[in-house]
Order: structure tokens, then sequence, then C-alpha cells
């Protein structure tokens, strides 16, 4: 068993899994100990491939009455999310939940109100708000560098076809559900958290490329939203799966001080040159691939919130909850042909 202080169950061996139990296993609080996967696996070739002890379980009931787990962490597919993610708290098992929380707006809060009421934790895997571009990002905004924001954009662009493992379940509206739920999740979550005013109301248009590649999609494939937020300010979000272009993730902020385009900005109060953009050093958040997300330090404000009994910075269920809700009546708006929808 292991010597760390929480054991992690992991629900779903796939892709993102992998990722997960590398991060977790290299935080100084938690490891691996199970495994529930539909395949069958063995208990030996996990251990020996992962490391520490992991026992293999085949039913998810199973895997949650191990008294010994205290935290499950899903990754499988998102039409599953709900329900094992309310049994994982009614058996009181903290969460990580891998993006989407959920497909539809009633499972989504079914998981919030589950945690509350069972009183555990819950890290919605938007590990983006701990990568060094969104971290610098955030830390130009906070020092006051760019003044305050009325207008920002971030934008999602990677293309998601037949190249891309998840594309076989990606595909259908039942799993991958609409260009923001399956991967722009992640622009829209950023700009919330760059601009944290509340949303008054929503506009989005959707559209699908003619490639080939994408049109098994039964969804659209290009969306792009407009945000007005009840302080005045306004946000926009494009979240396109069907580009065919290298993965970029797309900043501009624009403040009445300066403002922050990817990595380089101009601040009035550094007195800065107007007319040439200063550098700022970072990591741009450039690929999809899971090796390459900043899981790790998430996970680690994760086991250090649970160490002090608190809701994680930045990504607990309760911060997901807001830019869900911005999503669901993102995804109303362009079914309604570009309505605008008030953000409840
Ligand atoms: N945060 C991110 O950036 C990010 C990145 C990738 C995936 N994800 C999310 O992680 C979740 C899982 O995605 P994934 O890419 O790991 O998907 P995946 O297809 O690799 O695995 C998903 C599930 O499918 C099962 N599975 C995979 N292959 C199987 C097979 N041959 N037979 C039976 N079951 C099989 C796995 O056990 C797992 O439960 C999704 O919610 C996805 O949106 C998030």
């Amino acid at each position: 068993m292991s010597t760390k202080k929480y054991n992690v169950g992991i629900i779903g061996y796939g892709w993102a899994a992998t990722a997960h139990i590398d991060a977790i296993n290299a935080s100084s609080q938690a490891q691996v100990t199970a495994i529930y996967s539909s395949r069958p696996l063995d208990s030996a070739t996990l251990s020996a491939k992962h490391g520490g002890k992991i026992k293999a379980y085949d039913t998810v009931e199973a895997l949650l009455a191990d008294p010994d787990i205290h935290v499950v962490d899903i990754t499988s597919y998102p039409s599953q999310h709900c329900a094992q993610a309310v049994a994982a708290a009614k058996a009181k098992k903290h969460i990580i939940l891998e993006k989407p929380m959920a497909n539809s707006m009633p499972e989504v809060i079914q998981i919030f109100e589950a945690a509350e009421k069972n009183g555990v934790k819950g890290c919605v895997c938007f590990e983006c708000r701990f990568s060094s571009q969104m971290e610098a990002t955030k830390a130009v905004i906070d020092q006051g560098l760019i003044g305050e924001i009325h207008y920002g954009e971030v934008d999602y662009y990677h293309g998601i076809g037949p190249w891309y493992g998840q594309y076989r379940w990606n595909i259908g509206k039942k799993d991958g559900g609409s260009a923001l739920l399956t991967a722009g999740c992640h622009a829209l979550d950023a700009l919330l958290m760059c601009m944290p005013g509340e949303v008054d109301s929503v506009t989005s248009f959707s559209t699908k490329s003619k490639s080939e590649y994408f049109t098994p999609y039964e969804y659209d494939t290009s969306a792009v939203t407009i945000l007005k937020f009840k302080n005045g300010a306004v946000g926009k979000c494009a979240a396109i799966v069907d580009c065919l272009q290298p993965y970029y993730f797309h900043t501009h902020l624009v403040g009445s001080h300066g403002s922050v385009l990817d990595n380089k900005f101009h601040s009035a109060k550094l007195k800065t040159n107007k007319a040439q953009w200063s550098g700022l050093s970072m990591k741009m958040l450039d690929s999809g691939d899971v090796s390459d997300h900043p899981y790790q330090a998430q996970f680690q404000a994760f086991f250090d919130a649970l160490d002090k009994g608190q809701d994680m910075p930045l990504t607990s269920f309760r911060d997901a909850l807001r830019t869900f809700k911005v999503i669901f009546a993102a995804d109303q708006s362009a079914a309604n042909g570009g309505q605008p929808v008030k953000v409840a």
C-alpha cells in the first residue's frame, strides 16, 4: 500500500488517464492505487507499468466501495461523467473530473450538488489555467499593467480529425457534445479567468468545415461566442476544432492601460513604446497532447487544498460551474441561430 496520504482510483483508463497517473504520482501527497476500466486489466501489469501497487477493478462500484481510496479521477467518456461523479460523491471520495464536467447543464448541477451535499472537493481539468501562458497573462492583469479590461478574446484552434485518438467518439453528439464542450471550453474558461465579472448574456453562431475529415461530425465544429458582461465589458471566444493549421491558443486582452496579445504586451504604466510590442517570456499552449498539459501543477494545487480542507484555487467545481453555465447558454444561442441567451 502507498505511503503517501491520498490513494487515488482512476475511472476510465484511456489516453488522458496515462498523463493523469504520471502527474498524480509526481505530487507530494498522492499515488494511484486502483484503476477501473471496461477492458479487463491485470493488477501486476499495471503496477509494473506505472509503479507502486495498483489494483485493477472491473466495476466502478467495487472501486468506490474500497475504503482505502480517498480520491477518484474520472477520465471516462463524457457521457459517463455524471453517473460516475455522483456515485463517487455519495461514496465520500474527492473527485478529479476531466472536462467537460458533463454534456448537459442539469448533469453539471447534479455533480456540483452531490459534491456539496457529501462534503467532497472537486477539481475539473481546466488545466490551462495552470499553464505558463495563462499564469503569466493573469499575473500581468493582476499587477494592473493593462488596467481594467473592457474587451477580451481567447480562442481555441485545434483540428480534431481522424489523426486524433478521440475522433472515434468525439464525432458523436453524445460524447463530443459541441465545439465548445469538446475542446473550446478551455479557451472560454481561460477568458473567464481573465475577465472575472458576471456574464449577462451570450450570442453564438456555429458552422462547419467543408473538409471531408470533419464530415462525420454530428455537430457544428466551429463556433464563435460573444459575451456581454454585467459590468459592460465584452468578450469573444472562437472554438474551432475543424481547422487545418498548427494548434493555437489565442489571447488578446485590451484594458485601460494596455493590452496583452499572446506572448506580447504593451503597458502605458511601464511607459513602454506603444509602437512596438514588448515580449513576455512564457511557454505558449501549443499542443493538444495530454503529455504536454500542466496537470501536475493543477493536481498538486488540488492535493494542497485537500490538506487544508479548502476548495482548490481556480478549477474547483464552483469555478467550473460558472464556465459551463456560459457554455450551455452559448450552445443554446447557436442552436437558435444566434438569438442572445441570458446566463442564469
Ligand atoms: N483536459 C484535456 O485537455 C483533455 C485532453 C484529452 C482528453 N480529455 C478528456 O478526458 C476524457 C477521456 O478522453 P481520452 O482522450 O482519454 O479518451 P480515450 O478514448 O482514450 O479513453 C476514454 C475511455 O475509453 C475507454 N477506452 C479507451 N479505449 C477503449 C477500448 N478500446 N475499449 C474499451 N474502452 C476503451 C477508456 O478506458 C476510458 O474510459 C474525456 O472526457 C476527454 O474530453 C481532456
